[in-house]
């Protein structure tokens, strides 16, 4: 070690490499000693010049010595947005983190969340809706906010990300960064890390509803949002027929899981039935009549609404104008669904 302290960093002062703290270990066996040097960049332009020098000081001083210099590398401080380690500040004024859930994927769930977002808002809620279907988004479509692009900027020592406001609801989704052929190709790791960003980085601000729009099935992506985001609960979307029913319980086991133990607020039984915009009073069960109700029986979750399979509903959702801004039959069933939910997410404690 005393040697070693003849050997001086040109770019730090010439202060030496112990009193840096860049000497990691010094082993010997017979002749041989062995030196590890940490060093806090991957390419310090100055390690070819420290290792020979390191070298030439245990030769100048020992005789005989056959030296090595191994190196390690190590960051003083890991940075807080570099990985995965997104701490949840920015949700600090959020009341209620709401995942809309399907076990099956085309249900309708962006949809729901959507229309849903769109009626809390103007019910009086202040809501925000973060798109977490980072392989396919499709919030900005349904909200015709394609072209929109958010601002980002730093502050302190945090990336922050302000959502996309339209219609009352504070809008983020991966769509607006990424074009969806981009991000169908990411790895789990990415995703996860992607998603936790739409979520996390976001500065929601006060909010009483932040609605998460989940991806389809009950993957990794799921476990490690429910794990890593405060969720208050989920909302179960599911269309009538059995198929679907087999698979939504799956979704329903994802939040009951032991380890995760969220309550559900309560499903939504989408495309319920079909009504034909020239007979608006007639309901036809393509379906079959009733799958949600006795799903809901079964899991012991509240029917928390239907909503019809209506011309209407698709439209406005390709035209970035969500039903539920409307007054027709379909955009009431959406603030009806919004009224109790509301209510059932007061109520459970
Ligand atoms: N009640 C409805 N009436 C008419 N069309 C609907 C209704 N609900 C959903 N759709 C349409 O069905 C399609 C699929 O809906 P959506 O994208 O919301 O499903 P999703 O469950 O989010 O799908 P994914 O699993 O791919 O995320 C969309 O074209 C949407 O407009
Ligand atoms: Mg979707």
């Amino acid at each position: 070690m005393k040697f070693l302290r003849e050997v001086q960093h040109p770019a730090k002062g010439d202060k030496d490499i112990v009193e840096l703290g860049m000497v990691e270990k010094v082993e010997s066996e017979g002749n041989k000693v062995i030196v590890t040097l940490a060093f806090s960049k991957h390419r310090d332009p100055l390690a070819e010049y420290l290792i020979g020098s390191t070298k030439s000081v245990l030769i100048k001083h020992i005789p005989g010595v056959e030296p090595e210099i191994r190196t390690v590398i190590r960051d003083e401080a890991p940075k807080k947005h570099a990985g995965l380690d997104l701490g949840t500040e920015e949700l600090e004024n959020v009341r209620h983190i709401i995942g809309v859930a399907s076990g099956k994927g085309g249900v309708g769930k962006s949809t729901v969340a959507v229309n849903l977002a769109v009626a809390l808002a103007r019910l009086g809620y202040k809501v925000g809706l973060a798109d977490a279907d980072v392989y396919g988004p499709s919030v900005p479509k349904m909200t015709g906010t394609e072209e929109a692009i958010p601002e980002a900027f730093r502050d302190g020592d945090k990336d922050v990300i302000m959502p996309i406001e339209k219609y009352g609801v504070k809008w983020m989704s991966i769509g607006y960064f990424a074009k969806p052929e981009q991000a169908l190709i990411w790895r789990g790791p990415m995703a996860c890390n992607a998603l936790k960003q739409m979520i996390l980085q976001v500065r929601w601000g006060e909010l009483d509803f932040l609605l998460i729009d989940m991806p389809p099935g009950t993957g990794d992506i799921h476990i490690s949002l429910v794990h890593d985001i405060p969720l208050s609960g989920a909302v179960i979307v599911s269309t009538p027929q059995a198929v679907a029913l087999a698979d939504v319980e799956k979704g329903v086991n994802m939040f009951r899981n032991d380890s995760i133990r969220k309550p559900i607020f309560g499903l939504v039984e989408n495309m319920a039935w079909f009504t034909p915009e020239e007979l608006p009073d007639n309901r036809y069960y393509i379906f079959g009549k009733d799958g949600g109700a006795e799903m809901a029986k079964k899991y012991g979750i509240p029917l928390l609404g239907q909503i019809p399979l209506v011309q209407g509903i698709r439209e406005s959702g390709d035209d970035g104008e969500p039903a539920a801004l409307s007054s027709r039959p379909d955009g009431t069933a959406f603030v009806q669904l919004a009224e109790r939910l509301a209510e059932a997410v007061s109520e459970t404690k």
